[in-house]
């Protein structure tokens, strides 16, 4: 996968089949340390810790459709390929964390991609999920959470395509006043 969005929408779907109903999307880019961490933690069913010690490894999956399981493998292997890794915390029936962190200059650090794009999609499929995404670059960060959103609307279901549609612009533009205004995603 050439972008980290790509891994995010792959984690909260983890997340979701675990049964969550509650995600929460961290994303910091620290300029200083050279680090862009990314951590999703949800309250679904959780894993076990002997599941956890395996669960890097593609063969292991709950799947029943096919017999691996790549999401987590695959994002290991791209944050260790760009100077960092990935850390999984688990509970039975409290929940999961995962965290991967990645040189942020690093040569090999895939694009994090449409971080909107993303966070509509799952909206658009899991409308009753609270869903808080926060992202800091340096020392500014931007909060969005749909427990807000949703008192906002009253009525109207957050999956309602006009809805979708305004909230990736304004994503859309609180990312990009969060990286300086000038639009410039990446460095
Ligand atoms: N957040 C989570 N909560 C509970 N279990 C999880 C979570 N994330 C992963 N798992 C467990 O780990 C297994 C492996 O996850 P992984 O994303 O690597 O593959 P997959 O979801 O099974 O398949 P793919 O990602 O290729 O569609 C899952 O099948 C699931 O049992
Ligand atoms: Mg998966």
């Amino acid at each position: 996968m050439e972008e980290l969005a790509l891994h995010i929408l792959d984690l909260v779907q983890n997340s979701l089949a675990a049964g969550a109903t509650e995600v929460v999307i961290e994303i910091k880019e620290d300029a200083a340390g050279d680090l862009l961490i990314i951590t999703i933690k949800d309250n679904g069913s959780g894993m076990d810790q002997e599941f956890v010690r395996r669960v890097l490894d593609p063969f292991t999956t709950t799947r029943t459709t096919r017999r691996v399981g790549l999401g987590l493998s695959l994002l290991a292997m791209a944050a260790r390929q760009a100077g960092g890794d990935v850390q999984i915390s688990s509970e039975k029936g409290k929940g999961t964390t995962v965290t991967a962190t990645f040189g942020l200059r690093h040569w090999d650090r895939p694009p994090l991609g449409d971080v909107p794009a993303t966070l509509v999609t799952v909206l658009a499929g899991a409308p009753k999920l609270d869903l808080i995404y926060r992202h800091t670059v340096d020392d500014r960060t931007f909060t969005f959470c749909t427990r807000e959103v949703r008192r906002e609307l009253g009525e109207v279901p957050i999956n309602d395509p006009k809805v979708l549609t305004f909230l990736k612009r304004y994503l859309q533009e609180a990312l990009t006043s969060l990286h300086g205004g000038g639009g410039v995603d990446e460095a």
